[in-house]
This record gives structure tokens, C-alpha cells and sequence, in this order.
């Protein structure tokens, strides 16, 4: 985590406002890092194509990984122009991971960030299932991960949701609270996935040695 690295690069924003203040965190630490991006099915998985351009602005690595649902939503096509990398989709695909994208993903990885998490992968990842790549992946993880929940307000206010996220919390997986806001399901109400710039303030933030959101842990 706290290996030496290039410069990172600049955005132009000005740090007046809060979004030039996270755009002035994110440029100083996460140049020369390499992140799998898990992209799951819901609506804000268009907003984990401008975090992948927000990282990649900033010469972060990303490999972004899609979950079937979420190739509902957007296409491998963006991630992979995004990206400059091919997508990884798919638990066998032994012509391009011979050991399994779940290991040789998170091996190179510095941190995995899931963005959107949806109520599946986060009550998936809280009970150590394993049956396609992502969940797979979040369990083959030893670099931090960091989970952005995104969803509908009564899915996000349900006591089964909201115990899988605290059995994360205690697992040490970071949590990047969503925000309340206009939904999908054309509601206001909390479930908001935070948007892509605090995302990547976020990660910046761990990777200058910050502690995971809400966990506290290292
Ligand atoms: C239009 C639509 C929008 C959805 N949005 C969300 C969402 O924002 N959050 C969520 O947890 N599930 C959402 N879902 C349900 C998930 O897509 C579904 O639970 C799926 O099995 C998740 O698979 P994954 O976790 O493997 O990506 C949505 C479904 C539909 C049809």
C-alpha cells in the first residue's frame, strides 16, 4: 500500500468548491495503482464508467469486472475503451486466466472497489458466497475492497441488507455510504450510490493510508 510511486497527474478543477477539493485529494495518490473495478447490476453501473475514466485520468490500472446482470445495464465495450483492458466477465476462461480471473485479478490488484454494490453481491459477499467471478473475486481478495451500495430505498432500508452490510463493516470491507437523492425507481430516498468523484476521493484517501470507510481498519 504505501510503495513508492510516479507523480500523479492533475485535473484541472478548481479547489474552491467540494468537488475540486476531492479532485485535488485523488490526483496526489493514485498514480501507478492497479484496481479491479466490480461493476454489478444496477442503474448507477453508468456512473462506474466515469469512475473508471476518473482513475484512468489519473494513471490508476483498471481492470474492470462485470457481473452478468450488470452487462444489462452497460456494455463491456465502454469499460474496455475505458480501460484500455480487456473485461473479465467470466469465472472460466481458462485461454485468458489460466489460474482464474478471481486469483490473477486480485493478485495484481492494489484495492477492489465495487461500484455499484448491489443488495446481491452485498449479501454475497457478507455470507462468503462464491458462484460467478465477482463474489468469487471479493472472497480470493487480500488487497482492501470497498463496496459502493446502490439501490432502491426500501432495499436499502431492509433489516437484511443493512445486517449483511454491518457483518461486512466487521469484516473489515470498506463501505462508501450511499447518499439520499433521486432514485431510478423515481423516488427520492437513501440508497444513492455516491457519486464517481468521492469514489475515487475515497480511494485515494485509503491508498494515502486512510482507513477503510466505516470500518476504521486499515
Ligand atoms: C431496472 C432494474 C434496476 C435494478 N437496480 C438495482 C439496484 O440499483 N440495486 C440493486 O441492488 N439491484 C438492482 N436491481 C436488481 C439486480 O439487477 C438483481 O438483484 C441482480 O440479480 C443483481 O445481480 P448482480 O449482483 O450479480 O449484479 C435492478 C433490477 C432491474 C430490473
Amino acid at each position: 500500500m504505501s510503495r513508492p510511486r510516479p507523480v500523479g497527474r492533475s485535473i484541472s478543477m478548481p479547489p474552491s468548491s467540494d468537488s475540486g477539493r476531492e479532485a485535488a485529494a485523488v490526483e496526489t495518490e493514485l498514480a501507478g495503482r492497479e484496481v479491479v473495478l466490480g461493476v454489478a447490476g444496477g442503474v448507477a453501473a453508468y456512473k462506474a464508467a466515469m469512475l473508471a475514466s476518473l482513475l484512468v485520468k489519473q494513471s490508476v490500472g483498471v481492470t474492470a469486472v462485470l457481473t452478468e446482470s450488470a452487462m444489462q445495464f452497460v456494455g463491456e465495450a465502454t469499460f474496455a475503451a475505458l480501460t484500455g483492458r480487456p473485461v473479465a466477465t467470466r469465472l472460466f476462461d481458462p485461454g485468458r486466466y489460466p489460474l482464474g480471473g478471481h486469483i490473477e485479478l486480485v493478485t495484481a490488484a492494489d484495492l477492489v472497489v465495487v461500484a455499484p454494490a448491489t443488495a446481491d453481491v452485498i449479501a454475497k459477499a457478507a455470507m462468503g458466497g462464491a458462484d460467478d467471478l465477482l463474489s468469487t473475486l471479493l472472497l480470493a481478495a487480500e488487497c482492501p475492497v470497498m463496496l459502493a451500495p446502490a439501490m432502491n430505498a426500501a432495499m436499502w432500508a431492509k433489516p437484511a441488507v443493512q445486517r449483511n452490510v454491518s457483518r461486512l463493516v466487521a469484516d473489515g470491507v470498506g463501505i462508501i455510504e450511499p447518499g439520499s437523492g433521486w432514485l431510478a425507481c423515481r423516488r427520492e430516498g437513501a440508497g444513492r450510490m455516491a457519486e464517481p468523484e468521492a469514489i475515487a476521493a475515497e480511494i485515494a484517501r485509503v491508498f494515502g493510508g486512510g482507513t477503510l470507510p466505516r470500518t476504521g481498519a486499515k
